[in-house]
């Protein structure tokens, strides 16, 4: 794109960190716009690409492994400031002409960094700053004209680079949060060395995209599948400033919504935003589909064809569209670019795969260069409420991947009104927002116990909370046992069914968040 917001942009190299997004977020942060690219890309596109500033990334190999992964080296005769990070300062040297030898001393973890002289990378950072290292091998000889600037205890070449040529090259993350004065570097760069200004802003994002949507679209008609989650709502919101009654919004009943979802829905978009809704009670279909299922593959490939089915069915009566709305972020977009190895399908998740081929549509997907904190900003710049942009995480499939075993409507009942107070009382202890996701499972077996006076034979409800950053890896949360006490007090006494309560104490992996 070549507009006003995207002037001033920074290219991000990949090879292969874990932490490329962390410094892709971290630049924008600075309100900056970048890309993450695969570092294959050929030199014509970095040319094209027209960066202000190119940061190479830090990745899991070593240069001295002949099928490490490589940038062309020509791009350092672009005059575009260049600041490699870990793997990206070896790969500078290495291509520069210096030597990277494998070390007898490994860093990983916390280092104090000595400035040595002045550079404008660290102008305004402290001597003997905290800062996160993790590599094997050093630099033993520097390529020409470049310079030592900083140092560790185990690191003589923590900081290089060579002023003339605008290249820099450091040893330690300054994108991870353990790096204290990190972003200060990183301004650095991008301010003092590349020359960057700030228009990375998201109250003019709005205005842009609007504009963007309203050149792609014309005066052709979108559909979008709401499910009440972030990215739908905030895409709705956004394509209803940009396009008004053109977009239909469809939100599809399939009986596996927890308690009030659905009015909710309707609620928020046919009220408050007044944008064209479709609430359609499918929930026979899917639950007859799903009637006897018990592997939880096959209930999420039912769930997710029956939607497909559904939808197709009802965009048709609704009139004739072209285009098809989807809130695919930025790191779906990378996932799916970067060198990324092969993975085992842990589960099927479910989305609207197949729908746009299948009914001849285009995708609209205005977030594509979003991360999800932006879309929630994004949201908020739009007045949508924190009850919707601060929502947790609710899968596809709904309740049905959290009945283990048959899935039945009394099942769904029991679960229903498990769920609601979970919900309730971690709302009331100022939990929610601290967790990722907080919610009842019901298990498929029966346990013996005693109320009142007489014998029961009765269901058992686990309680599955965790934190996490990203849902990739999760932690259980320790929650206060007088919360765990309320929930089983509670869950015992109203919901009619239920005689015992557990908690669930597995970290993801091993576990999984969901329990199918
Ligand atoms: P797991 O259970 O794989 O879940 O640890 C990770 C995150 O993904 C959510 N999840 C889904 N979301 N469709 C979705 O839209 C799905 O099929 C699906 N399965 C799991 C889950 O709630 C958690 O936040």
């Amino acid at each position: 794109m070549t507009d006003r917001l995207h002037e001033q942009k920074v290219l991000i190299l990949d090879f292969g960190s874990q932490y490329t997004q962390n410094i892709a977020r971290k630049v924008r942060e600075c309100q900056v716009y970048c890309e993450i690219h695969p570092c294959t890309i050929p030199l014509d596109k970095i040319v094209e690409f027209n960066a202000k500033g190119i940061i190479l990334s830090g990745g899991p190999a070593s240069v001295l492994d002949p099928s490490s992964p490589l940038c062309d080296p020509k791009l350092f005769e672009l005059e575009v400031p260049v600041l490699g990070i870990c793997y990206g300062m070896q790969l500078i040297t290495q291509l520069l002409g210096g030597k990277v030898n494998p070390s007898d001393h490994r860093e990983f973890g916390r280092a104090e960094l000595m400035l040595k002289e002045f550079s404008h990378l660290f102008e305004g950072v402290r001597n003997n700053s905290i800062v996160w290292m993790s590599h094997g091998d050093r630099i033993s000889k520097l390529p020409n004209d470049f310079k030592s600037i900083a140092f560790t205890g185990n690191s003589p070449l923590a900081a290089i680079e060579n002023p003339i040529a605008k290249i820099y090259g450091l040893q330690f993350h300054p994108e991870v949060v353990h790096t204290l004065e990190g972003e200060k570097i990183l301004k650095n760069f991008l301010f003092k060395i590349c020359e960057c200004s700030t228009n990375w802003k998201m109250e003019s994002l709005v205005e842009f995209m609007i504009e963007n949507i309203r050149q792609q679209v014309g005066n052709e008609k979108v559909i979008c599948g709401l499910s009440g989650g972030v990215d739908s709502s905030v895409a709705a919101v956004l394509i209803h400033k940009a396009i008004g009654d053109n977009l239909y919004c469809m939100f599809i009943d399939n009986g596996l919504l927890r308690t009030g979802e659905k009015e909710k829905v309707e609620k928020t978009f046919r009220d408050n935003f007044n944008i064209n809704l479709d609430v359609l009670d499918a929930s026979d279909k899917f639950l007859n589909k799903l009637a006897g299922i018990t592997d939880p593959e096959q209930k999420r490939k039912s769930i997710g064809n029956t939607f497909i089915e559904v939808f197709e069915e009802e965009a048709k009566r609704l009139g004739n569209f072209t285009f098809l709305a989807q809130g695919t972020l930025y790191p779906d977009v990378i996932e799916s670019v970067s060198f990324k190895g092969p993975s085992a399908v842990i589960k099927s998740h479910h989305n609207v795969g197949g729908l746009p081929e299948k009914m001849n549509l285009k995708l609209l997907e205005p977030f594509r260069e979003l991360f999800k904190d932006e879309v929630r900003k994004l949201g908020k710049e739009m007045d949508i409420s924190d009850e919707i942009i601060n929502r947790q995480p609710f899968p596809g499939p709904g309740l049905a991947i959290r009945i283990l075993g048959n899935i039945t409507r009394d099942r769904l009942d029991i679960l229903r009104a498990a769920d609601k107070i979970i919900l309730e009382e971690i709302k009331k202890a100022g939990l929610y927002n601290d967790l990722w996701q907080s919610f009842a499972v019901l298990l498929p077996v029966k346990t013996v116990g005693v109320m009142g006076d007489s014998r029961t034979y009765e269901n058992v409800i686990a309680i599955r909370a965790v934190t996490s950053t990203d849902g990739m890896t999760a932690d259980w949360a320790h929650l206060p046992y007088e919360l765990l006490g309320t929930f089983s007090n509670r869950i015992i006494n109203e919901v009619h069914g239920v005689n015992r309560v557990v908690y669930d104490i597995s970290s993801k992996p091993p576990g999984t968040i969901e329990w199918e």
